[in-house]
């Protein structure tokens, strides 16, 4: 699993947490930001919108992928994504949105974290270990 170095994970923090600032949650009041690092060394990020429609809601994590295929510079792959909520504990990512990582990043990196000293350090592979992939579509 590839680690992250103290500068790209202050880097992607700071990018969460200016992401969460974004966030738009008047129903839930739960602001979350993500901040994905690609393989080039680029950061996006996103941040949770939620809708009058409550199902409509997309995921901070949902939207920072969003972002770095908007925005990037081509052939996009994720090496880590950091979640950053204003909660005590770190959450992390709900069911939906590690399927959405894995179709760029299925070896990502996974860190959570909250306000509090406690960190979630996974991998998409540990939170989706039998995904489907482009690879279920090619055989
Ligand atoms: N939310 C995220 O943005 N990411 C997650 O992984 C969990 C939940 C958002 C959706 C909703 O706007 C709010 O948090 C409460 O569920």
């Amino acid at each position: 699993m590839t680690v992250l170095s103290q500068p790209e994970r202050l880097a992607l923090l700071a990018a969460a947490r200016e992401a969460a600032l974004h966030a738009y949650c008047p129903y839930s009041r739960f602001p979350v930001g993500a901040a994905v690092l690609t393989d080039r060394g680029e950061i996006y990020s996103g941040c949770n919108v939620e809708n009058s429609s409550y199902g409509l809601t997309v995921c901070a994590e949902r939207n920072a992928v969003f972002q770095a295929v908007t925005r990037g510079s081509g052939h996009l792959r994720v090496q880590a994504m950091l979640i950053y909520s204003p909660a005590k504990s770190p959450a992390a990512p709900c069911g939906a949105c590690p399927q959405v990582i894995y179709e760029f990043g299925p070896k990502a990196l996974i860190h959570c974290v909250g306000t509090g000293p406690k960190i979630l350090e996974t991998s998409l592979a540990e939170l989706l270990p039998h995904a489907f992939g482009p690879q279920d579509l090619n055989q």
